[in-house]
């Protein structure tokens, strides 16, 4: 259950009989190496108590609304914008009428108006509770507004009545769980992502290079994968602790240099459909980097650089049908410069977002893991507003597929360029030999 290693679950318990079986859903997810936080409205608390849930997700069980102490340590609002899905499992009937009316009187309920990522509903109840014109209604209505229904299951109830209304089997939950975040929207595509900084030498143990912790290329790495792409990953030097965010199905390329990465790029480019470059490619490299150690001896000294490669226009110039992203780190005139780079480079679609002094309303952006985003293509742009490098990963690239799909069907990307160049390639090497 790869696609839920790393996604941060809210589960919401109510007050069911089915309310035991909750631990088994949340051993399910630590294993799949989900992170799991629990919200237990008071009825679930009638039935299992707070501390079983606590030491199976390993985390405090978050009941009220109304405290200050719980609201100081992760407020409501807080664990809203946490939450990449929230599952209510079992979730009672009077729980989905409350939902249905849009009840905020409770902390379940207030995070579920809070927040905009996928809400989904495990029902277990008394099957004539579950049939009744009352359930079947609200049940409708919140389909309609798109939240996920998972099961209910037919059979013997707790009651010892039959019918439907049983909560779906854990591993069937799980299973429905993870293809919330299987969105399909980029299956058969393969995308190239550069990612990171690149590090300029000077001598063996000196090198230019910028604050970018690749959080944002490896989140949309994770975030086309989820999409159902084959992703190609180009990486500068990151932290061990962004490696390990990776999925084993992302084939990732480790460079050092700006040259390797373009150089790297090219390589895999004619396999490629969509390029997204969020890499921090150094502008500049030291015209020439020492062989040997650069001793202290002068008062000062001058460094002579000279202009790294663009690896994005120059992509996009040579493999024109890649549907190409770049993105833009400013600290000033950011729509400005975002909409010279979208005409200068060529490309489809521009990233842009605050770095340094200008940074501090969007939760800062080299390391931290929250972002902000403004999006220009030709003829539109849009805002995302602060949140998770993931969650923001996720909503831009489901726009890229979506303008990806526009910009294929209406001719705009040059394909013959690329089937010309696989056929070079492959008549060049004997066979494929980038794998
Ligand atoms: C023993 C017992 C078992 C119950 N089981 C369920 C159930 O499985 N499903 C349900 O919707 N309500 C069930 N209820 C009723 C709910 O607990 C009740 O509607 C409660 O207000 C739900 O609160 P909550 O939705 O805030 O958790 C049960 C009540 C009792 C006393």
């Amino acid at each position: 259950m790869k696609r839920l290693a790393n996604k941060r679950i809210l589960l919401g318990i109510t007050g069911s009989i089915a309310a035991y079986k909750a631990g088994e859903i949340i051993r399910r997810l630590r294993e799949a190496n989900a992170d799991v936080r629990v919200v237990m409205t008071q009825g679930a608390t009638e039935f299992v108590t707070p501390l079983t849930f606590q030491a199976l997700s390993g985390n405090p069980v978050h009941q009220h609304l109304l405290d200050n102490d719980a609201e100081a340590a992760m407020g409501h609002i807080e664990l809203a914008r946490w939450a990449d899905v929230i599952l209510v499992a079992p979730a009672s009937a009077d729980f989905i009428s409350r939902l249905c009316l849009g009840r905020a009187n409770d902390l379940l309920g207030a995070l579920c108006l809070a927040s905009h990522v996928p809400l989904a509903l495990a029902p277990a109840m008394n099957q004539q509770m579950w049939k009744d014109p009352a359930t079947q209604t609200n049940v409708q209505t919140l389909r309609s507004r798109g939240v996920l229904l998972f099961g209910p299951d037919s059979g013997e109830q707790a009651c010892g009545e039959v019918g439907e209304g049983r909560l779906m089997q854990p591993h069937a939950l799980i299973e429905a769980l993870a293809d919330v975040f299987a969105t399909g929207s980029l299956t058969g595509q393969t995308v190239l992502i550069t990612a990171g900084p690149t590090q300029e030498p000077l001598d063996p143990v000196r090198y230019l290079s910028n604050h970018s912790s690749g959080k944002m290329g490896y989140a949309l790495a994770t975030a086309a994968l989820e999409a159902g792409a084959e992703v190609i990953l180009i990486s500068g030097p990151v932290d061990n602790s962004v490696l390990a965010s990776l999925s084993h199905a992302i084939k990732t390329v480790n460079v050092t240099t700006a040259e390797q990465m373009l150089e790297q790029a090219q390589a895999f480019a004619h396999k490629a459909d969509i390029l997204i470059a969020a890499a921090a490619v150094a502008d500049y490299r030291p015209v020439l980097a020492q062989t040997e150690k650069i001793k202290k001896s002068a008062e000062s000294m001058m460094l002579q650089l000279q202009r790294n490669p663009d690896i994005l226009a120059t992509l996009k110039r040579q493999s024109p049908w890649l549907f190409s992203v770049g993105f833009a780190a400013e600290t000033e005139n950011l729509e400005q410069h975002a909409r010279q780079k979208l005409k200068d480079k060529g490309v489809e679609m521009i990233a842009a977002n605050w770095v340094g002094h200008a940074a501090t309303e969007t939760g800062g952006t080299f390391g931290s893991d929250n972002n902000a985003l403004k999006l220009f293509w030709p003829g539109g742009e849009l805002e995302l507003g602060v949140s998770s490098k993931i969650r923001l990963a996720r909503e831009l690239v489901a726009l890229i597929a979506s303008q990806y799909d526009n910009a294929v069907q209406s001719g705009r990307l040059n394909n013959e360029q690329r089937n010309v160049k696989n056929v070079v390639q492959l008549r060049s090497n004997g066979s494929d030999n980038n794998n």
